[in-house]
């Protein structure tokens, strides 16, 4: 079984098929999703709230993803782990920036996901690439401005906005990102945005035309009840599961 890397992601772009990602966040939930076939398991910020039942993804420390990262990795052999790097543990410079990113790595990641755009972040993507650390970008909604965009809104609604994204992509992939999140655009947005970049593209409430799909699996299996994202299509109802066994015990 060969384990899921850059290269087959490219190729999955290249060959214009479609791979899969689901959040993860301990060691027999990531064992379960990598025996499933799921090619990339992303040790998402999201783990923040439902994992640990925080308000937002802004309160988890880097200390507290490199435990997970350390439970999820431990459980796969296939797939390709991603850490998301929590908020502020690559904003201050690129020094603590990479020193953080290298912590995810000793803990068993294989690549680091990381939002936003700006010379700031394409330096650090390239300083990444040099290093040999695989990165996925993120741009669209990223949940770590919350406070500067003011909600859950779509974005790259118009024509601007999506030529501003693509540019956005291009000068990420430049960089040396191998793949880039779009978060709550446009279906038509991001189709346009994936056909005009040579790496692969990632839909998080971004339609059909992505080369992969990443979901919060605790969505997906209907286990987080606080908050449903009207993209995620619920394929069980898990937290009734877990209730019924645990009524009958
Ligand atoms: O934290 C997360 O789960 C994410 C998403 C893209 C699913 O970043």
């Amino acid at each position: 079984m060969k384990k899921v890397n850059t290269r087959y992601i490219s190729e999955i772009k290249r060959e214009k098929k479609k791979f899969s990602a689901l959040t993860a966040y301990d060691y027999s939930t990531a064992k379960v999703l990598d025996e499933a076939g799921i090619d990339i398991i992303l040790v998402g910020d999201s783990l923040a709230m439902v994992a640990l039942g925080y308000e937002n993804t802004n309160s988890i420390s880097m200390d507290e993803m490199k435990i997970f990262t350390k439970a999820v990795a431990k459980g796969v052999s296939r797939a390709m782990v991603v850490c998301d790097m929590p908020f502020m543990s690559y904003h201050c410079d690129i020094s603590s920036a990479i020193a953080n990113i290298g912590e995810a790595v000793k803990a068993g990641a294989n690549a680091v996901k990381i939002e936003g755009s700006g010379e700031y972040i394409y330096s650090l993507i390239k300083r990444c690439s040099e290093f040999g650390i695989p990165v996925i970008a993120h741009i669209g909604f990223t949940p770590q401005a919350i406070n500067a965009i003011g909600g859950h809104y779509i974005q790259g609604k118009t024509y601007n906005a999506t030529l501003e994204l693509l540019e956005q992509a291009k000068k990420l992939e430049e960089a040396g990102a191998f793949a880039i999140v779009l978060e709550m655009v446009p279906e038509e947005s991001a189709k346009y945005i994936s056909e005009n970049l040579n790496i692969a593209t990632i839909s998080c409430g971004a339609g059909r035309f992505c080369d992969g799909q990443v979901l919060v699996s605790d969505d997906v299996f209907g286990k987080y009840s606080n908050f449903k994202p009207k993209f995620a299509r619920r394929y069980g109802d898990m937290r009734k599961l877990i209730y019924d066994c645990a009524t009958q015990y």
